[in-house]
């Protein structure tokens, strides 16, 4: 059981019966028109370490206000992540406190760390940031991350909360890191995107358009500071991003808005159908309003994700990776099916232990 020191003895791991509820990989194909490229594609060099020159163009097109020096495309929003706190701890200093809302996502903590940041946490309620919490942390704090939708909660942040979270930080003069990897899937309500010079959004092609092999994610700022310090850390160390990845995250952003649209629909299909099937078994959960996420309480979580992994064959997350004690989290990037199929093995194990 000590195994379970962290999600890599998940990633990737694929077998005859398992029923994975591990990793966010969506299984929905990526737009059919990414792979037009592919025969006629014949480049091979080093490619402008802040990104392929059309995909910033094409993204800042995205972003009122912005245009392409604005942008850096990297390895997916976790190299955003890397680069920004890099970025920060250069210009601000080791052990700059970074402001982070728990439950999280499971690498925020150890990159802050790796960066040499320090976090501070900010409790939540059923998955909704405390706003007087928030208001009192972050003015020991250079920056706060705010992930809505949120990996692990599934849970949006209300308008009016990114709303008072912009005016505090902006009349702080705090910086705020958005990481909206999953603005395109949610349930609810339309989204609104934290914005401001003060703002660094962070963004993937791995959630929307299903590409996340390909690796590709970008960080936007206003802030030039920020920008030219992300591509100088970026050209010592990975240096470009994959040339062909990109143009095919160029092809995926011509994608009219009904794939996206078309996508949503399942997202929300089976969030009815976890949502519903683990309440059914008794456990107690919040309800997911974005992203493809559950995080339901369950006893004994550590003997659960083993269990149900040796036992059963169900792949499932611990909560504590996640700064969630007493949960284990569950993705339903998976079809109706099988999702069926594992919350039946749940129930076994809920019933033989
Ligand atoms: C909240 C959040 N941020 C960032 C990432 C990293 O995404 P990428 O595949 O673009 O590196 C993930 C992946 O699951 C995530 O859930």
């Amino acid at each position: 059981m000590d195994k379970l020191q962290s999600p890599s003895m998940f990633i990737g791991v694929r077998g005859k019966g398992i029923i994975s509820f591990g990793s966010g990989q969506p299984d929905l194909p990526p737009p059919e028109s990414i792979f037009k490229i592919l025969p006629g594609y014949r480049s091979f060099k080093y490619g402008l370490i802040q990104g392929n020159l059309n995909l910033r163009k094409a993204l800042s097109k995205e972003y009122q206000g912005s245009d392409e020096d604005n942008f850096v495309v990297t390895n997916g929003a976790s190299e955003a992540l890397d680069l920004t706190f890099r970025a920060i701890e250069s210009l601000e200093g080791e052990g700059t406190n970074i402001l982070v809302h728990a439950p999280y996502y499971y690498s925020y903590i150890p990159l802050i760390k790796f960066d040499h940041l320090k976090p501070v946490l900010t409790e939540t309620i059923a998955g909704k940031i405390d706003i007087d919490d928030f208001d009192r942390k972050v003015r020991d704090c250079k920056a706060a991350l705010i992930n809505s939708p949120s990996n692990p909660t599934g849970r949006v942040q209300d308008i009016k909360t990114l709303k008072q979270i912009e005016k505090i930080c902006r009349d702080l003069n705090k910086v705020i890191i958005s990481d909206e990897v999953y603005k395109d899937l949610i349930y609810e309500r339309e989204n609104y995107l934290l914005h401001g010079d003060n703002v660094i959004t962070i963004n993937s092609f791995s959630k929307t358009y299903s590409m996340c092999g390909y690796r590709v994610g970008y960080l936007y700022s206003n802030d030039k500071k920020i920008v030219n310090k992300a591509i100088e850390i970026k050209t010592y160390s990975s240096m470009n991003t994959n040339i062909l990845s990109q143009e095919m995250a160029y092809e995926a952003l011509k994608v009219p808005r009904s794939y996206v649209d078309k996508q949503v629909k399942i997202w929300k299909e089976r969030r009815n159908v976890i949502y519903d099937g683990l309440q059914k078994l008794g456990l107690e959960l919040w309800k997911p309003e974005g992203a493809f996420y559950v995080l339901p309480k369950i006893d004994n979580p550590r003997k659960a994700v083993w269990t149900l992994f040796k036992k059963y064959k169900v792949i499932t997350y611990l909560g504590e990776w996640f700064g969630a004690p007493g949960r284990i989290r569950l993705s339903y990037a998976l079809d109706s099916k099988d999702i069926g199929e594992g919350l039946k093995r749940i129930g076994k194990y809920l019933k033989e232990n």
